[in-house]
């Protein structure tokens, strides 16, 4: 990454060419470069919407707006990924387990559950899968007795910072690639906050209705020009939904 491998090769007298397939390259490794040049994971956010951009009826419940062809390309996503981040919200809701089910998975990402004053239900069955969960909780907020593991970081806007999270990720547990999977609060404040590199929205062919939850809550935006705007780098059928992904800044575009 800093090119001292490349120099040591050459020291041995080996001929290295730099830059064939650097894109390509480049795109088989967003992770590894992310960890090494920016001490972040590639942060990609998974939704799920329908065509009118609903994640979830307005009871919360969101279980299953697409289809199973769509949820099995998540599971891809998933074995990609070092840590699977979520909010207790959503494991409130959901009852979620965020494993990876598909093949025979060498290894569980590391489950993160978001809960900065530390009230998660230790019972719920994210706790009780193969593999580690964290729960991420506020460093004023530390428990006395607790069921779970956790890490304590600093707040910021009275939520954990989530930049000291990705940064304790990176440097404390090696992750190169994060998976978020949170419902339209999180997802807001990580779009405020410009923390997300790359959007898998999948939109299944069904209309919820404007009392549906949307894909993000964010404060009003007054002008087009003032837009959140992401870069279509791929739309793609998935079982009988559209699956896109977006590009939402210049790290590791194609
Ligand atoms: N369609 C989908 O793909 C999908 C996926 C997952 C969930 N869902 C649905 O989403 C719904 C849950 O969504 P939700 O909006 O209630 O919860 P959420 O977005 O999952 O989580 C909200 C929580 O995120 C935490 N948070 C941390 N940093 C934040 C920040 N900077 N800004 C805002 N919040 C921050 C806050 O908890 P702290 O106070 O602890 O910081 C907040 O209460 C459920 O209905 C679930 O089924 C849909």
């Amino acid at each position: 990454v800093q090119g001292k491998g490349v120099a040591a090769l050459r020291q041995h007298g080996i001929v290295v060419e730099v830059g064939i397939e650097e894109s390509a390259a480049k795109a088989l490794n967003y992770g590894f470069f992310s960890r090494m040049q920016r001490q972040k994971p590639y942060v990609r956010a998974k939704m799920a919407m329908s065509l009118d951009g609903r994640t979830a009826m307005a009871s919360k419940e969101s279980q299953w707006i697409t289809s199973e062809g769509a949820r099995q390309d998540v599971q891809h996503w998933r074995g990609l990924s070092g840590a699977i981040i979520t909010t207790a919200a959503t494991v409130h809701h959901d009852n979620c387990r965020l494993t990876v089910r598909k093949g025979t998975p060498l290894f569980q990402p590391l489950r993160v559950v978001i809960a900065t004053q530390g009230n998660v239900s230790p019972t719920a069955a994210i706790f009780q899968q193969p593999g580690k969960t964290l729960v991420a909780l506020s460093a004023n907020k530390i428990p006395k007795h607790s069921e779970f593991s956790y890490i304590a970081l600093p707040e910021k806007e009275n939520h954990i910072d989530i930049n000291a999270l990705f940064t304790y990720l990176a440097k404390e547990e090696q992750i190169n690639e994060i998976l978020i999977e949170a419902g339209p609060t999180f997802l807001g404040g990580l779009l405020k906050e410009n923390v997300i590199d790359e959007l898998l929205v999948y939109i299944a062919p069904k209309l919820l209705g404007q009392e549906a939850i949307p894909l993000a809550y964010l404060a009003p935006i007054a002008s087009l020009k003032d837009c959140l705007q992401g870069e279509l780098i791929a739309c793609d059928k998935i079982g009988a939904d559209c699956r896109l992904i977006l590009k939402m800044n210049d790290f590791g575009k194609h």
